[in-house]
């Protein structure tokens, strides 16, 4: 009842306010669910999980991508959005500096640099030919470690986050992806080394190649 009245006095001074405060928490959430699926998607897919079905493969790709583009989406929402709060008023240059932000700094600062990993190694799909598929897959890698700040960053500085409804899917999220990780690398590590070359034996004189 207290929080209803707060709300509609806030509603009733200043709807834009109110508008703005409600953009950064919803599109943060959304941005955190989207990458939550994207790395759960693409976990299951590098971990071997979809082996015995082939034919989810194409479609838990593009699902995988949609999200991926999804989270990029409502995180620029969640950065642009923040300049029209009139609550935290950050200066557009706190929003891009990482840790520059008067409102849990260092929380703040951890979702700074997952957005600004998720802005770079997100798109980088797209340029795979041009760097190279080893390359780009050895980079995209760091896509669960800027998953990971965003989760810290989620829980240091949101204002939800407090609350089970919010923090109890959160971390059931972390724990599900952990685990895709933990198979993930374990799968890695058992891989076949690749077979060494022997030698050549020396060619008789008068023999027949084979
Ligand atoms: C992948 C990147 C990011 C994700 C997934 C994300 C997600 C979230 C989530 C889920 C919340 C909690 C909302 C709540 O509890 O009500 C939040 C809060 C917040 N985020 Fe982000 N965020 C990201 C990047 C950023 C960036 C780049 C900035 C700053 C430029 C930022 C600034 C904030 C602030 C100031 C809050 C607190 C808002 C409040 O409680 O009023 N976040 N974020």
């Amino acid at each position: 009842m207290v929080g209803m009245s707060v709300v509609l006095s806030a509603v009733s001074r200043d709807p834009l306010q109110y508008a703005a405060w409600l953009t950064v928490r919803a599109s943060g959430m959304v941005a955190l669910a989207a990458l939550t699926l994207t790395v759960w998607l693409g976990l299951a897919s590098a971990g071997g999980l979809l082996k015995r079905r082939p034919q989810l493969r194409g479609t838990v790709g593009i699902v995988h991508e949609m999200l991926a583009l999804a989270a990029i989406g409502a995180l620029v929402v969640h950065g642009v959005s923040l300049l029209f709060d009139g609550w935290l008023k950050p200066s557009v240059l706190q929003v891009l500096v990482p840790f520059s932000m008067s409102h849990a700094p260092f929380w703040t600062g951890l979702g700074q640099l997952a957005g600004y990993a998720v802005l770079l190694l997100g798109p980088s799909f797209y340029l795979r030919k041009r760097i190279g598929a080893k390359r780009w897959r050895s980079i995209h890698r760091f896509t669960t470690v800027a998953f990971l700040l965003a989760v810290g960053h989620a829980i240091g500085s949101g204002t939800d986050t407090g609350s089970a409804w919010l923090l109890l899917p959160l971390l059931g999220g972390t724990a599900v992806a952990v685990v895709l990780l933990a198979i993930r690398a374990a799968r890695a590590n058992r891989r076949p080394a690749p077979p060494v070359r022997r030698a050549a034996p020396p060619r008789r004189s008068g023999a027949l190649a084979p």
